[in-house]
């Protein structure tokens, strides 16, 4: 038995939109900027996956949404087309749990003289409101702040967070990878005047994401050339990765309040069969938390001895594929930084395992893959379960 549990990595490409794509690489294969049938063609294509993309954000105009290779380039666009914007360097804030495609753009920045201010995050790894509006300074231009955060599932007070910044004049970005398609999302009614979104989380292909640019907001763009995606984001679109994209939001949206649901119980039902097992801390906020993701860390886990690695490589040799929060950096073994910034010690920063469901998790998964886990603490970590008789 095989049981996949890496959703918030990647998902299966749904038939669905397998199809949509196979039609357009032998229908619709023209290059969507040529103004013959070909092309034309080829451009409706482009703009249905937009008419299709909006609705996951609710936003009201298909043309704010610009699209990009993949969540990555979506944060990128967001966070260097608004620093291009300014010939002296200012200042940005992030938190200290952003994914790395925005770490990274704004370790960039600091490089370049920016100043970049990292707000903390509490032991669930939420952001304080209150530190934001501490945080801003007269020169800050952006404050970017994960939506729902891939390691430990906690989800941030976002609309808060946009308030505070809309107040201060103050452009909000937020990296909404994991949560769009998996939680309602309304552009409509937030303070959010960026918003990354990815394809390959929910079902659609690789290799495409999208950034919300609210109408108005100004940026420069990462890739200069014929000018597609309103000059934002030049380079022929990649038209039936987009198809993809395009019917797997339509399909994510359809089936959102029923999946979210059912997800939802999933994610408790395995935290609950895990929840006795002393020493496996659950992580993360368990109020505002994404729908499918579940995590945990070993508070007494000996470092290298029981690594968040060594668990997945166990669970792997089970049939099982989870992840670990730890990264694995020249064959070196680093802890968690989003565990250590929501306070965790070294060795339980090193013993982060992350389950992530989705369409394909049954309860009877649930039950196997958490009998499993115990099965190999046991035998991995007798001190664990000792405590626990
Ligand atoms: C929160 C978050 N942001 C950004 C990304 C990057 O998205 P992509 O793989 O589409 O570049 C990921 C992917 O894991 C993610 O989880």
């Amino acid at each position: 038995m095989q049981i996949y549990l890496d959703y918030s990595a990647t998902t299966p490409t749904r038939p669905e939109a397998i199809a949509a794509m196979q039609a357009v690489l032998t229908q619709q294969w023209g290059n969507p900027s040529s103004l013959h049938e070909w092309g034309q063609r080829a451009a409706t294509v482009v703009e249905q996956a937009r008419m299709q993309v909006a609705p996951l954000i609710n936003a009201p105009d298909p043309e704010s949404i610009i699209f990009t290779s993949g969540g990555t380039e979506a944060n990128n666009l967001a966070i260097m087309g608004v620093a291009h914007l300014y010939a002296k360097p200012q200042h940005i804030i992030i938190s200290n749990v952003e994914h790395s495609a925005v770490a990274e753009p704004a370790r960039l920045l600091e490089l370049w003289g920016w100043q970049v201010t990292r707000l903390g995050v509490d032991a669930k790894g939420r952001v304080n409101p209150l530190d934001l509006k501490a945080a801003l300074q007269d020169n800050t231009v952006l404050v970017s702040v994960i939506y729902g955060q891939s390691e430990v599932g906690t989800l941030q007070p976002i609309e808060e967070l946009g308030n505070i910044a809309r107040s201060a004049g103050v452009l909000f970005h937020t990296d909404a990878v994991q949560v769009a398609g998996r939680l309602p999302v309304n552009v409509k009614n937030m303070t959010v005047d960026l918003l990354s979104m990815s394809s390959h989380k929910i079902y659609g292909p690789q290799g495409a994401g999208a950034l919300y640019v609210r109408p108005g907001v100004d940026l420069l763009p990462l890739l200069n050339g014929g000018g597609q995606e309103r000059r934002l984001r030049s380079g022929t679109q990649a038209v039936p990765i987009l198809a993809g994209f395009g019917v797997a939001a339509e399909l994510a949206v359809q089936e959102m309040p029923t999946e979210t649901v059912r997800l939802m119980k999933l994610r408790d039902r395995l935290f609950a069969q895990l929840r006795d097992i002393p020493g496996l801390i659950p992580t993360g906020d368990c109020t505002h938390r994404l729908p499918h993701h579940v995590s945990f860390c070993l508070e007494y886990a000996d470092g290298e001895k029981l690594s968040g690695k060594t668990l997945v490589r166990q669970m792997n040799l089970a049939g099982i594929g989870i992840s670990a929060g730890a990264a694995c950096h020249s064959g070196k073994l680093s802890p968690s930084p989003v565990l250590l910034a929501m306070g965790y010690p070294e060795n339980a920063a090193l013993g982060a395992i992350r389950m992530t469901l989705g369409r394909d998790t049954t309860e009877a998964d649930v039950d196997w893959v958490a009998m499993v886990l115990r099965q190999i603490l046991e035998r991995l970590a007798p001190e664990l379960s000792l405590a626990k008789r």
